[in-house]
């Protein structure tokens, strides 16, 4: 094993130190999901910390979001990038949707534009070298896809992530076609994949959460 196995305790030990302003954020926001039934797979409090600070760092001012849940990443990156940005998030479904403009309008985060629909058709139709960052978190057999519009519609510098890199835990099994969730873990592999080939992209894996891939884009 290299590096230190992070144990509840550490994780705690992080968020207690630095992010309760994600906490709390998250159980606000989380109250009206879970009134709603929705399923709680949004990103974690120190996950949220992590790629606030990064658009911070890298002075982020338009942001993509795919898959909004109930908009909790969303409100994450409007906060962070603050006044003057925007943030697109889109979503399937109109009931998820509703969730997320009922907890965004509440935030007062009124630079969060939410589209539902496929993702994908609506990446399609979005101008090329339009955003900073790109957070892929929907469904998982689409990864691939994602990363070619992403790679579209990022700026040059800018940079594209992905959540679930580690597949919850199986990204490094072999996976046997049609076993439970294979579909979900092949996806990610192959965007895994896809992400350390792709030539304009340097590439990592942040092990935090689930893992997010991430590559800054060399155009
Ligand atoms: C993991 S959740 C997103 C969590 C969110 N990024 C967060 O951390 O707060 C995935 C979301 O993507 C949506 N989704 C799934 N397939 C989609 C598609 N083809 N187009 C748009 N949204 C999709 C789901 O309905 C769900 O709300």
């Amino acid at each position: 094993m290299k590096g230190t196995p992070l144990t509840e305790e550490i994780y705690e030990y992080i968020v207690q130190h630095f992010a309760m302003k994600e906490r709390e954020l998250l159980e606000r926001m989380s109250t009206r999901a879970k009134a709603a039934n929705m399923p709680m797979i949004m990103i974690g409090e120190e996950q949220a910390k992590f790629i606030g600070f990064f658009l911070k760092a890298i002075g982020a001012k338009r942001a993509l979001d795919v898959g909004t849940l109930f908009g909790y990443s969303a409100a994450v990156m409007s906060r962070a990038m603050g006044p003057g940005s925007e943030v697109i998030s889109l979503e399937f479904k109109e009931e998820h949707a509703k969730i997320a403009r009922e907890n965004l309008e509440e935030l007062f985060l009124r630079n969060v534009r939410i589209q539902t629909g496929p993702a994908l058709e609506a990446m399609k139709l979005m101008r090329r070298n339009s955003f900073d960052f790109i957070l892929i978190d929907a469904d998982k057999p689409n990864y691939v896809n994602y990363l070619n519009e992403a790679l579209r519609l990022i700026k040059p510098g800018g940079v594209i992530a992905g959540d679930n890199a580690l597949a919850w835990g199986r990204v490094a099994q072999t996976v046997a076609p049609k076993s439970d969730d294979s579909e979900n873990v092949i996806g990610i592999q192959k965007f895994n994949d896809a992400m350390a080939a792709e030539k304009s992209l340097f590439s990592v894996i942040v092990p935090i959460g689930d893992g997010m891939a991430m590559g800054v884009v060399q155009k």
